[in-house]
């Protein structure tokens, strides 16, 4: 019988990936995070840095030597690494493209050897420039064109889905695939372009909240904590695996109302600022006007969906 030891959560030390590591830690799982470091940072982890059911690997999941080994030993596995941010994304397309589709395979790789259950985190960004109110897992995607490296992002983790689903059907493998739509939190940088983050630091000093284009796009935005509920409960979900979830939150704000919402929660004196798209990113720039998850089928499989409200969310991140 397959001795099942621990959890391999790679991009442990992301944002996500660190809450994700605290919570299983607290259910008295043993965590090993594979991370590069990359985005993420050894801070992140500082609260399990000595837990001794807890270890540490700075490799990428590709120069990971231990990889095969790990796999064979783990209960399950939890893929978080990847390049994330609007920001980032823009500047190096084919770094995105390249490792996500690279560490992805050589993932899959070595869980299928030994049949470790795999669960990807991808994104709401797959759903691309699709005009519906609500976005359902089985929808139609509508990407925007190669020219805009803005896409690549939604490319290569569209791309992921594909290459899991595939080593499900055809290798037997157990996966399940998770988009998580703009998920906020305490720790969030807001140094690759993550809106909140940007806008409650911006608040906290006093400074102007820079708004892009008309402010009138709008997002649902998910609480760290019931991202990290629904991953959890989805590992634990037999059935869930060869399928795909929506996460996230389904209370719609315009990001111009977020960052007033912002300055009124935390009593700033900040102002907002119209930015256009042309001079906060390269000319061109695709942005969707709104983005909101179906999370039914989340709440038939698990019996639970996102609910922490906005207010409640700025008030504990900002915290
Ligand atoms: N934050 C969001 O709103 C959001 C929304 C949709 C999807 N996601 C997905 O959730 C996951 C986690 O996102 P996050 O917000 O915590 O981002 P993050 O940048 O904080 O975390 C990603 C982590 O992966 C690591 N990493 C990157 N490439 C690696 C590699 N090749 N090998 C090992 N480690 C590597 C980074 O160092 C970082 O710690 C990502 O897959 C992201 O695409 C996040």
């Amino acid at each position: 019988m397959k001795n099942q030891k621990h959890i391999i959560v790679t991009g442990g030390a992301g944002f996500i990936g660190a809450h994700l590591v605290e919570r299983l830690l607290a259910d008295g799982k043993s965590v090993v995070v594979i991370d590069d470091l990359s985005t993420g940072s050894r801070d992140n982890l500082r609260a399990v840095a000595m837990n001794k059911n807890f270890r540490f690997i700075q490799s990428k999941i590709s120069s990971c030597t231990e990889l095969p080994e790990l796999c064979a030993d783990a209960e399950f596995i939890f893929h978080l690494a990847a390049t994330v941010g609007v920001e980032l994304v823009v500047k190096s397309a084919l770094h995105v493209l390249e490792a996500s589709f690279n560490e992805m395979q050589i993932l899959l790789r070595a869980a299928e050897k030994h049949s470790t259950p795999l669960l990807l985190t991808s994104t709401s960004e797959v759903y691309g420039k699709s005009a519906k109110p609500e976005f359902g897992e089985d929808d139609d995607l509508l990407i925007g064109p190669p020219g805009h490296s803005r896409w690549s992002y939604a490319s290569a983790k569209l791309t992921d889905e594909f290459l899991a689903l595939a080593y499900a059907r055809e290798k037997g493998l157990p996966v399940t695939i998770a988009r998580l739509f703009n998920t906020v939190g305490p720790r969030q940088t807001g140094r690759y372009g993550m809106v909140l983050p940007r806008f409650i630091a911006a608040a906290k000093k006093n400074e102007s909240l820079k708004v892009f284009g008309d402010g009138a796009q709008s997002r649902c935005f998910c609480f760290v904590h019931d991202a990290v509920e629904s991953l959890v409960r989805l590992q634990q979900c037999e059935t869930a695996r060869g399928e795909i979830f929506n996460i996230g939150g389904t209370e719609e704000v315009s990001i111009l109302e977020l960052a007033k919402l912002v300055v009124t929660t935390l009593g700033s004196k900040s102002k907002i600022e119209l930015i256009p798209y042309d001079q906060a990113y390269a000319p061109g720039f695709d942005d969707m006007r709104r983005r909101k998850p179906l999370v039914e089928k989340l709440d038939r499989f698990v019996k639970f969906k996102p609910q922490t409200t906005l207010k409640e969310i700025i008030r504990l991140t900002a915290k």
